[in-house]
């Protein structure tokens, strides 16, 4: 069977697209207040650490919970006519929206921005839809992320990590870049293992995906536009998508590519487009997400090193604690969007259909009302309800298993076999999505 491309956009046309096949809802803003004084939509807000970023977050936490704000500065697609978004900055009001998906959809785009239908459809897959069809094109991957299945899979997870450790052992006592030494290296492999991505490929893939969440970065965006960093990065994983569906197509194997061929949804098939937008998706939230959360743990350590003591002290009994604050603590994912559907009330403030309402992670994840000192960095924290994955609901990130269990398969391989370590100053990612870590100055020594 050949490979189906008719599906396929132009993705040169992607921001220009002929007709939309999404029904978009307009914001307006009619009965809006003023924007906030308090802003978080500049490119300066961004360019801060999440230490200074807290400081203006907790101001609106205390002061005005729900507020309205400009338009984003770094958006993919800056709009002109719109409006701006209700910033919702408490855990209480995080949780609540996430888990009410009736009145709070997806479908609209999950980014500050409104994205044309045809790029959300290519790049974010069932993130940015609603029920029935998210429900039904999430259960087709979730058989690949139950606890079983990771399980299953973690004795490769465990190998992998050993041998990353092993690299890193031989090169020391000294001094590496972490990300590219450590802290990429096991998402990208037990991605590239669960699509059956050709070992070859894997370092484009890892890099696209990269450009993806990082679109307004100014190392990433170089001379470009952000909507070009998109469609280049995703135009890149959708032919790589391509190629590999066509392999799968000759010699079936088994990983998520060939189940996705193998799929049905009422009867049909999924067209090489939908699965290419599987796999960007999956690309972006499998790799970056864990790869940021093992750098910001280690700089956490370094600056705690009491934390680091505790959980050695006893890592199998602690771990599974531990690993709940590292995420607390990191929040890669810093923000995801939902627009209401329904007139409602959020905090006092009146909500209305068609007006985008923005979640800030990492805010909530330090709401000193659910969380006591929360810029301590406590590997006992329990109960430590933290919305690093999402604040519950139909969205409620699907990698999350995955995700602890590698960070736990690094980290009982690092602390133990490199237990004195310290990192230099980090470079930062400089974007309004992911929090993350470009390079870092990793000085260790190996245990005698
Ligand atoms: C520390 C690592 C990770 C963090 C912090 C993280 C965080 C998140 C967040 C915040 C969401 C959105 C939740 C919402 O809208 O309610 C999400 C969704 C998602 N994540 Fe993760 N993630 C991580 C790792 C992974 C991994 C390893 C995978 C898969 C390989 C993955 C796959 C997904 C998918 C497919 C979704 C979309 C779920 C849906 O829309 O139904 N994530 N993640």
């Amino acid at each position: 069977m050949s490979t189906d491309t008719s599906a396929r956009p132009d993705f040169d046309e992607i921001f220009a697209p002929d007709e939309e096949e999404v029904e978009f809802i307009t914001a307006t803003s009619a009965g809006k207040p003023d924007h906030s004084p308090i802003d978080i939509s500049t490119k300066a807000f961004w360019a801060k650490t999440s230490e200074e970023r807290d400081e203006t977050f907790k101001l609106l936490r205390e002061t005005d919970p729900v507020s309205w704000q400009k338009p984003v500065e770094d958006a993919v697609t800056p709009d002109p006519d719109d409006p701006g978004y209700w910033a919702l900055v408490k855990h209480e009001d995080i949780t609540r929206v996430s888990r009410d998906s009736a009145s709070f959809i997806s479908g609209q785009g999950v980014l500050f921005d409104m994205l044309p239908a045809i790029f959300l459809q290519m790049s974010q897959s069932f993130l940015a839809m609603d029920a029935p069809r998210h429900d039904k094109l999430r259960a087709l991957v979730s058989v690949a992320f139950t606890p079983k299945q990771i399980k299953r899979i973690d004795e490769d997870i465990r190998t992998a990590a050993k041998e990353i450790i092993d690299d890193l052992v031989a090169q020391g006592p000294g001094e590496v870049e972490f990300v590219s030494t450590v802290a990429e290296r096991l998402p990208v492999r037990m991605f590239g293992d669960m699509f059956g991505v050709p070992e070859e490929m894997r370092a484009t893939v890892a890099a696209a995906a990269g450009d993806v969440v990082a679109w307004c970065d100014p190392e990433v965006l170089g001379d470009r536009s952000a909507d070009e960093v998109q469609v280049e990065a995703c135009t890149i994983l959708h032919d790589i998508a391509e190629q590999i569906i066509e392999m799968r197509r000759e010699t079936p194997g088994e990983d998520l590519f060939t189940s996705l061929i193998n799929a049905e949804i009422d009867g049909e098939h999924l067209d090489d487009f939908e699965i290419g937008a599987f796999f960007v998706l999956m690309a972006v939230a499998g790799t970056d997400t864990t790869k940021h959360t093992t750098s910001l743990t280690v700089k956490a350590m370094t600056e705690f090193p009491e934390q680091k003591a505790w959980l050695l002290e006893d890592f199998d009994a602690r771990i599974g604690v531990a690993i709940e604050e590292f995420i607390r603590f990191a929040s890669p994912v810093m923000t995801f969007r939902r627009t209401a559907v329904v007139e409602t009330e959020i905090g006092g403030k009146k909500i209305l259909p068609g007006d985008k309402v923005v979640m800030f992670y990492p805010s909530g994840n330090f709401d000193s009302d659910v969380f006591e000192d929360p810029w301590s960095f406590d590997l006992s924290r329990k109960p430590n309800p933290h919305v690093g994955f999402g604040g519950g609901g139909l969205h409620f990130c699907l990698g999350n298993q995955l995700a602890k269990q590698m960070l736990r398969a690094m980290f009982n391989e690092l602390l133990h076999r490199v237990p004195e370590f310290e990192v230099g100053t980090p470079e930062l990612l400089g974007t309004n999505f992911m929090r993350g870590v470009k390079r870092m100055p990793f000085r260790f020594t190996p245990a005698g």
